[in-house]
């Protein structure tokens, strides 16, 4: 007799942290359970049937813990503690529970680049030049004729060298002064953190995202950085962009401290390691690492830099998809803590372009809380700004504020979000563009955002299927993503006038599944298909 050989389906060769969907949580700021204004582990417990309903996978919280909070909280002064306003660690061990209950994944946010100035480390490593903690930080005598060690700058703005009057030192920190780099070269700086990574992991937290990895290690000999080729440049100026930063970021042995990192995640089963890098795409692929021993998912954050055009667009997935390393899985990112909110950069209506372009990628996609409601970067009136960054370059209109609002849950009192004043202000339509709102809604962008979340989920083909681009034009780009016998065209048009999507070596036929205008859903297309302006299309193909 004939053996039937049973093929297994192709999703089921894929992990977790590959077919499934990432949500980025800003713990300030989505549900306040305590009215203080600010939002809690407690307050993210009570939302997580939300979550569920909407069909993400695994829930990535921005840092939690112990901090001074001059960087909400990516200045941290006990890694193994939850910061008060957050909670308690019954209230995270709870939340732990509760998300694996709904067969949800939770990712924490690792930040080994730096510590708070608070932090007990930085505390004895600055007490004396021969503490045993001393080497733990990156401490450097001035030059000779007292100048500081280098021209680095902070990414905050200003030197990135503090002066220590007390051992009369200079300590280096690439953000804020009160958040000193750790010395990774220091191997008990190494175990210290790998520790930590084993303190959450031994809880059972599925990963991390690692802070500004790329940054963990810097020219040993502290070269000073070139400027920048062709900035309007000058040296009082003391603005980051201003210099390209080769000797104070991506140094080769970062990768020796990823592996490292890798190892530790590979000591447990199923978890992730997922590495914010801000990287041209040449050298982010490096951060898988030899034989994809580094991170699993290097951030690729090419949506959230590049401007809003096609030709641009679609030349970058293909580099990127022609970049990636044969076993290394591509990921996507269209917004974040610390950038400008999608709906801000492209538009109301392009962004639900940009929500069909995340969701039909090739690759794991993370959505950042409020966009599937279309939230936009809310305007901060001046005197109202927190973010170092805000305050730092006031000039610049580059605060981040205005993209951490409170997530917009409902038309009630601060939109639902909390009893008291929040942090940061609302929008005034908060009473109009909310969660609620949008749920009674079919044509909402909230809908929209389940339909591609739940299509994903049903075809492989949208999921972890292969991706061949097909045509891109000025304002155009188009693909197909296949598995087994399943095919699915993508056109979206990236501007706001109407094109024609007219490849040139084959024709396309098929059914509109989903659509940015629900009235296209169940068309039939053929050859030349005529969008209007910021619509996108998934069409399964005949
Ligand atoms: C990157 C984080 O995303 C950002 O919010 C923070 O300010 C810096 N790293 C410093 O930790």
């Amino acid at each position: 007799m004939e053996q039937v050989i049973t093929q297994p389906s192709v999703r089921s060769q894929h992990l977790w942290w590959q077919n499934g969907v990432i949500y980025q949580i800003y713990p300030r700021s989505f549900q306040d359970s305590n009215g203080d204004g600010v939002g809690d582990l407690q307050g993210i417990i009570s939302r997580l049937d939300y979550l569920q309903w909407l069909g993400v996978d695994c829930v990535w919280l921005s840092p939690i813990f112990s901090s001074p909070m001059a960087d909400f909280g990516y200045d941290i002064s006990d890694y193994q503690g939850i910061h008060p306003l957050f909670g308690t660690m019954e209230d995270f061990d709870e939340l732990l529970g509760e998300v694996h209950n709904r067969g949800m994944k939770l990712l924490l946010d690792l930040v080994p680049n730096h510590t708070s100035d608070q932090h007990p480390w930085f505390l004895e490593s600055r007490s004396s030049k021969d503490n045993p903690k001393r080497d733990w930080y990156i401490w450097h005598d001035g030059k000779a004729d007292g100048g500081l060690p280098n021209n680095w700058l902070s990414v905050f703005g200003g030197h990135a060298w503090e002066w220590d009057e007390v051992t009369q030192q200079y300590y280096y920190h690439a953000f804020l002064k009160e958040q000193p780099d750790l010395n990774w070269r220091n191997p008990q700086v190494q175990e210290a953190m790998m520790n930590v990574m084993r303190f959450w992991l031994d809880k059972g937290i599925d990963g991390f995202r690692v802070d500004v990895m790329w940054h963990m290690i810097k020219d040993e000999q502290l070269r000073d950085n070139p400027p920048f080729p062709g900035s309007t440049f000058n040296p009082n100026d003391l603005i980051y962009d201003h210099y390209t930063p080769v000797y104070s970021t991506d140094q080769p042995e970062v990768h020796e401290i990823v592996r490292m990192m890798r190892a530790v995640t590979d000591e447990y089963d199923d978890r992730v390691l997922i590495g914010e890098i801000y990287l041209p795409i040449h050298k982010l692929v490096t951060y898988y690492g030899q034989d994809n021993n580094g991170a699993h998912l290097p951030f690729n954050f090419q949506l959230l830099t590049l401007p809003w055009d096609a030709p641009a667009i679609a030349m970058a997935i293909d580099e990127y998809e022609g970049a990636l390393p044969a076993e290394g899985w591509p990921n996507w990112v269209l917004g974040n803590h610390d950038k400008p909110r999608i709906s801000s950069r492209v538009g109301r209506e392009q962004a639900k372009v940009a929500a069909l372009l995340l969701l039909t990628l090739r690759g794991t996609p993370t959505i950042y809380y409020g966009d599937e409601i279309g939230m936009r970067d809310v305007a901060i009136p001046m005197n109202e700004i927190v973010d170092p960054q805000g305050l730092n370059m006031p000039d610049l209109n580059i605060s981040r504020d205005p993209a951490r609002t409170p997530m917009q849950w409902s038309g009630e009192i601060n939109a639902g979000f909390s009893t008291h004043k929040p942090w940061l202000r609302l929008p005034f339509n908060s009473g109009r563009v909310n969660v609620e709102k949008q749920k009674g809604d079919m044509y909402s962008k909230l809908h929209f955002y389940r339909k591609l979340i739940s299509l994903r989920k049903e075809h492989a083909a949208l999921n972890v299927g292969s991706y061949r681009p097909v045509y891109a034009d000025q304002q155009l780009i188009s693909y197909v993503r296949e598995s087994g016998n399943e095919r699915f065209l993508i056109v979206l048009n990236l501007s706001h006038r109407p094109a024609y999507f007219k490849p040139r070596q084959e024709s396309y036929s098929g059914t509109v599944i989903l659509g940015t205008e629900i009235e296209r859903i169940g068309m039939q297309v053929e050859d030349i298909i005529t969008l209007g302006g910021d619509e996108g299309l998934l069409i399964g193909l005949s």
